[in-house]
Formats: structure tokens, C-alpha cells, sequence
């Protein structure tokens, strides 16, 4: 049997997650304050970016025939309502104001990036979007402890925090590996699943979107690990 389209998009992903969290971690205790902060402010960009991002491939997608793709996307943006003002309140809570950050080219060039993929193939909006939904399981791993790190050290009370309470959200109540698994069910049903009139999901375009996010996301952590640790695992992975 053929190997599942989302396995091949979750190795391609796992490759480079795993090279950048492996990094992030062994580093964390060395690594100064501030760097730590400007990281949490950059992931923040997407977190705040990510609900007109979802609703642009909602749009995108009715297109398809099988509205399914649509509903869970939409079903993805309503979860997503309040997360980043969220995300933002429970920093500023441990001393970062998410407002104090300076623009950072290679973070706009992401956001773009991944604009152009919410629209307006829809096969090219999923895969895509699958590839970013995966992702978001180890961002959130990461910035988990990251943000606690950035509490430790200024004395601040991780445990029963905001900020604590909104990585929890989406890692241990499952929201982003509900995310993931509920954009896997049409990623690998592939043109079959047509219960309408419109286009039916391309394989092809599915995966060429996820193998585009995955080069984006790749170019996006190198940048960020470049300017926070002074090297990146990525030149050689
Ligand atoms: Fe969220
Ligand atoms: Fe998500």
C-alpha cells in the first residue's frame, strides 16, 4: 500500500521541527533573556496573523466539492477566537509587552509567504495548511518552555498563569493535534471524497503546498536562529 500523503508531509515537517527544537532547548539556559523574548514576540506575529490566514483558505476552499475542507477550516478559525490577545495578555502578565516589537523582515516575508498559499488554489491551501497545523504542535512545545524559562527568570509564577494556561490549550486539551488530524482526513482522501459540484482535491497541489510551507517555515525558524542563537541547525539538516 502507498504510503498515507500526510505521513510524507509529517517526515518532511518532523525533519526540520525536530532539528530546530533540539537546537532551541539544548541552547535555552544559555541563551539571554531578551533573545528569548524577541523570539516569543516573533511567534506571536503568526499566532496574530493565523485567524485571517485560516479564514482567507476558508474562502479559498469552498471552492472544492467537498465542502468538508471548508467547515473544518472554519471550525479552525472559531477555535482560534481570542488566542492571540490571549497569548498577548499572558506575557504582558510576565513582563513582555508584545507592543515593543521592531519589525523583522524575514517574519513579514513569512506571513507573506504563507498568504500566497491560503489562495486561491484550494488544494494548494490545504496542503499547505496541514503543513502550518502540524507545525503548530511543536511551536507550541517549544514556546512552552521558552515562556517558562522567560518566567523563571523574572520570578514570575508559571504554573497557574495565563500564559501557562494558553500553551496548555493547545497542547495538552489537543486543539492543535485536532487541527492537524482534522485537515489529515482530506489530505489523504484525495479526489474520491467529491459529494459536490465543485473541484475536486488535487493530490498533486496538496502536496506541492505542504512542501511549500515546510520550505517557508524552514526559512522563517533559520532566520530566527540565526538572530537569537547566533547559528542555526538548519545550514546542515
Ligand atoms: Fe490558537
Ligand atoms: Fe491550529
Amino acid at each position: 500500500m502507498a504510503e498515507r500523503l500526510s505521513a510524507l508531509i509529517d517526515a518532511e515537517n518532523d525533519a526540520f521541527t525536530k532539528a530546530v527544537k533540539g537546537q532551541l532547548l539544548e541552547s535555552l539556559p544559555q541563551v539571554d533573556t531578551e533573545s528569548l523574548e524577541w523570539l516569543v514576540m516573533e511567534h506571536y506575529q503568526f499566532s496574530f496573523a493565523n485567524k485571517a490566514l485560516l479564514q482567507k483558505a476558508v474562502d479559498c476552499t469552498r471552492k472544492l466539492a467537498d465542502t468538508g475542507v471548508s467547515i473544518e477550516l472554519q471550525r479552525n478559525v472559531d477555535e482560534e477566537d481570542g488566542h492571540a490577545p490571549m497569548y498577548k495578555k499572558g506575557m504582558l502578565e510576565a513582563g513582555t509587552d508584545m507592543d515593543s516589537r521592531v519589525e523583522f523582515p524575514p517574519t513579514t516575508r513569512f506571513l507573506a509567504g504563507v498568504d500566497a498559499l491560503c489562495a486561491p488554489n484550494p488544494s494548494r491551501a490545504l496542503g499547505s495548511l496541514y503543513a502550518t497545523e502540524t507545525a503548530a504542535i511543536f511551536e507550541h512545545e517549544v514556546f512552552h518552555e521558552i515562556c517558562k524559562e522567560i518566567a523563571d527568570r523574572r520570578g514570575f509564577t508559571y504554573e497557574g498563569s495565563l500564559i501557562k494556561r494558553f500553551h496548555d490549550i493547545h497542547l495538552e486539551d489537543g486543539v492543535e493535534q485536532g487541527h492537524k488530524d482534522g485537515l489529515a482526513a482530506f489530505v489523504d482522501l484525495g479526489p474520491d471524497a467529491a459529494d459536490g459540484d465543485g473541484e475536486p482535491i488535487d493530490m498533486d497541489e496538496v502536496r506541492k503546498g505542504a512542501l511549500e510551507a515546510i520550505a517557508i517555515m524552514r526559512t522563517w525558524w533559520d532566520a530566527l536562529l540565526k538572530k537569537s542563537l547566533g547559528e542555526s541547525v538548519l545550514q546542515s539538516v
